[in-house]
């Protein structure tokens, strides 16, 4: 699998199979995601991994919480500022509707939404997880590098066949994931992460993107084929030498209605079904100063609560 196949193919995952995720995958995704780039190499992730008895463990602590209506712990960072403006607030609302139409959820079915998030805090049924802490006195700069960071354990797990859900769901529970992992104090859980193989009988939706000219402004440069201008595509060779004016433009259209938002078709999968092989030695274990940062909570482990 190359690279724009495991970024096309990566997405949010809601449904996993029980089959089981070997350890020395996981080992070799975290291995290499430690090479993810950082602002002065600060590699400022912590990561717990969980399988077997600990994660089940953990989601039966969270089913009993949730199940029992406790409501969410206080927050220690805010997931989207109060008022989210436009583009961004329609943005929201066509995932919205795409993440709960393809469920056959209607926008107003509060509770069927309510259901439908709380399988979060199952991990979408999925066999692995890991938890992604970061220091509380890090600063913005620390969050994008741990965000690099976890896109490119996601990317790693499509090499391996493998797919994903990233969850700031659970930064709501996260005194029920402190209970299991006793996280040294000082850090903050920034997200959790579903890991696993997919189940394709869990109906779900392509989530679209914004067109390319929204987000992106080439001010000097190749301009890009026509071809790139709409997600979802693989792009070839970008021609060189023409010009182009900036692209920018205000943005005036209603996301929920704008055809531009349809969703990018699923990208062309080689004969391998998406399972790169592993090629071992391709990627050294890891620099010398992060194995130390990656927890693996196996079946084997003791819960540490
Ligand atoms: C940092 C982060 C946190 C997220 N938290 C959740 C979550 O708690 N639950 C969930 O179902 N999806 C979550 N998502 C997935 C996003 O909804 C998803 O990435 C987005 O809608 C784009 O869809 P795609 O990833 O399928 O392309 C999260 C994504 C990111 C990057």
């Amino acid at each position: 699998m190359d690279v724009y196949e495991a970024v096309m193919s990566r997405r949010a995952v809601r449904g996993f199979t029980d089959q089981p995720v070997p350890m020395e995958v996981l080992e070799r995704v975290l291995s290499a995601a430690a090479w993810s780039p950082s602002g002065s190499n600060l590699q400022p992730w912590h990561v717990y991994v969980l399988t077997g008895r600990p994660l089940a463990e953990l989601k039966k602590r969270a089913g009993e919480r949730l199940a029992a209506g406790d409501p969410w712990d206080e927050r220690e960072y805010e997931m989207y500022p109060p008022a989210l403006k436009s583009p961004y607030h329609e943005r929201r609302s066509a995932f919205g509707k795409e993440r709960y139409g393809a469920l056959g959820i209607a926008r107003e079915d509060w509770e069927a939404r309510q259901r439908a998030a709380a399988e979060n805090w199952d991990c979408f049924g999925a066999p692995a997880a890991l938890f992604c802490y970061i220091d509380r006195d890090m600063g913005p700069p620390q969050w994008a590098d741990v965000g690099m960071y976890l896109q490119t354990v996601m990317l790693l797990l499509r090499a391996e066949g493998l797919h994903s859900c990233p969850q700031m769901a659970w930064s709501v529970y996260r005194k029920t994931v402190a209970e299991v992992l006793s996280p040294p104090d000082g850090l903050i859980l920034f997200c959790g992460m579903s890991i696993g193989f997919e189940d394709p009988t869990v109906r779900h939706a392509r989530t679209g993107r914004a067109p390319l000219d929204e987000t992106v402004t080439f001010v000097e440069g190749s301009a890009p084929p026509p071809h790139m201008a709409r997600p979802g595509r693989l792009p070839a060779a970008v021609p060189v030498g023409a010009r182009c004016r900036p692209r920018r433009r205000p943005v005036e259209h209603h996301a929920e209605a704008d055809p531009r938002h349809a969703a990018a078709v699923d990208p062309p999968v080689r004969g391998d079904g998406g399972r790169a092989q592993w090629i071992p030695g391709l990627y050294p274990r890891g620099p010398a100063s992060a194995p130390t940062k990656v927890a693996l909570l196996s079946r084997r482990d003791h819960l540490t609560s």
